[in-house]
């Protein structure tokens, strides 16, 4: 096992009803600045209850924030911040709402000049953030346990990630039956990005961690079983709630504590948002498979582990069991309704060299566990994805 440095202070507050309890966490004299998205919070009672909760503390709104977060609108919701005396930030939605929240609160108290740099330092630069909590209704990216963010500068083109200690949330309430209203699309989004959270941190190659290995194949087996019923049976309690707290702990440091991490297909990913507006699970759902099959003799080992413990697949030769993982991790990201080719997204051969010459501009060129993703590799990638 590698050395680490495990650090997260995020409350949970989990279950039924605890919108209620944000009077607990939040101070009673603050001035509370709610954060929302394109409005799915006003239609099914999430901002309603979020105010009764906040009874009389003075509350102002920002509204607006869109799907993969840009610079330009949070930007907004930092000059606001300056011009009015706000002390607390209350992000109410999915994880976009939640990553540009954490980059509001970065950025109002920013000390360089354009706070971009965040996005430029990938966060090293950050040296305090404002107080904020969340309240989540988007299992999937893992944003209200966690440090990262990810934010997109529309006029140049540009997804980057950034991360920092002082911007992990206080607190995040999730209630699964806040998630009931989701549409299908998102239900699919979410169980293939925690899924894909977790394989980016536990197949790579063997560092004798077997705490980490069985935690990652647990949340695995668990996305497996339970994102097909949150499809079948949309109200079903327990169903979203292991849902939940997967998606949740698929990305909150745990399972990467101690062990190689890899995030290429990630990296990819964010070009294929940033370029054409995919949503960021469907990037995902493109890219992993081929990720998987170009670099198998490099994860060969925990492929094949992967192969016998997630999949069951125990008979037959080594290539043919590995590549039948592939295919039911494949066939799985189909059955969540999200598609896994770039034709399906009517992109083709002649968009490939535009998003190596994008993964270039961001120094994305040695990316993976072993730094050996070279854009040789990335196209080999994208065309296998075709
Ligand atoms: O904007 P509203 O109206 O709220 O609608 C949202 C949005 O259109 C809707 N929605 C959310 N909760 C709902 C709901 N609709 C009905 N009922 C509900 N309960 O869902 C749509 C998508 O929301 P979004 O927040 O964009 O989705 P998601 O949570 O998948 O977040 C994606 C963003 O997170 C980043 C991605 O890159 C992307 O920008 N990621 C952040 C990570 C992190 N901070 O650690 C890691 C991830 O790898 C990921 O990169
Ligand atoms: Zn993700």
């Amino acid at each position: 096992m590698l050395n680490f440095d495990f650090y997260n202070p995020t409350q949970i507050l989990f279950g039924k009803g605890r919108i209620a309890d944000l009077n607990k966490v939040i101070p009673a004299e603050a001035h509370v600045l709610v954060l929302y998205g394109g409005g799915s919070i006003k239609q099914n009672g999430v901002f309603d209850e979020v105010m009764a909760a906040l009874g009389t503390r003075t509350v102002t709104e920002f509204t607006g924030i869109e799907p993969n977060p840009s610079y330009e609108t949070l930007m907004k919701a930092v000059e606001l911040i300056k011009h009015n005396k706000i002390d607390f930030l209350l992000a109410v939605g999915g994880g976009s709402v939640i990553d540009g929240t954490k980059f509001i609160a970065a950025a109002a108290l920013f000390d360089g000049e354009d706070p971009w740099a965040i996005l430029e330092k990938r966060g090293s630069n950050v040296t305090q953030a404002m107080p904020f909590g969340s309240v989540l209704t988007l299992p999937a990216t893992g944003s209200e346990m966690n440090n990262g963010g990810v934010v997109t500068r529309k006029s140049i083109k540009a997804k980057m990630a950034f991360s920092s200690r002082f911007c992990f949330p206080k607190f995040s309430v999730l209630d699964p039956t806040k998630t009931y209203t989701l549409p299908v699309r998102q239900i699919g989004n979410g169980a293939v990005d925690a899924f894909v959270h977790v394989m980016e941190q536990y197949m790579t190659y063997p560092v004798n961690s077997p705490v980490q290995d069985r935690f990652a194949e647990g949340l695995l087996k668990t996305l497996i079983e339970e994102g097909p019923k949150a499809l079948a049976t949309p109200e079903d309690y327990d169903v979203r709630a292991n849902l939940m707290w997967c998606a949740t702990m698929a990305l909150n440091g745990l399972i990467s504590t101690g062990v190689p991490q890899d995030w290429a297909t990630h990296m990819i990913g964010h070009e294929l948002t940033a370029l054409h507006g995919l949503d960021h699970a469907q990037t995902l759902a493109i890219v992993l498979p081929s990720m998987l099959r170009v670099r198998k003799e490099a994860k060969r080992a925990k492929l094949l582990q992967y192969a016998e413990r997630v999949w069951d697949l125990r008979t037959g030769d080594e290539d043919s069991r590995i590549d039948a993982a592939i295919a039911r991790t494949q066939d799985f990201f189909e059955q969540m309704g999200v598609k896994t080719r770039l034709a399906d997204y009517d992109l083709h051969a002649a968009n490939i060299d535009p998003i190596l010459s994008a993964l270039e501009t961001h120094r994305m060129v040695a990316l993976g566990e072993k730094r050996d993703v070279t854009l040789d590799v990335s196209r080999q990638v994208l065309e296998l994805s075709l």
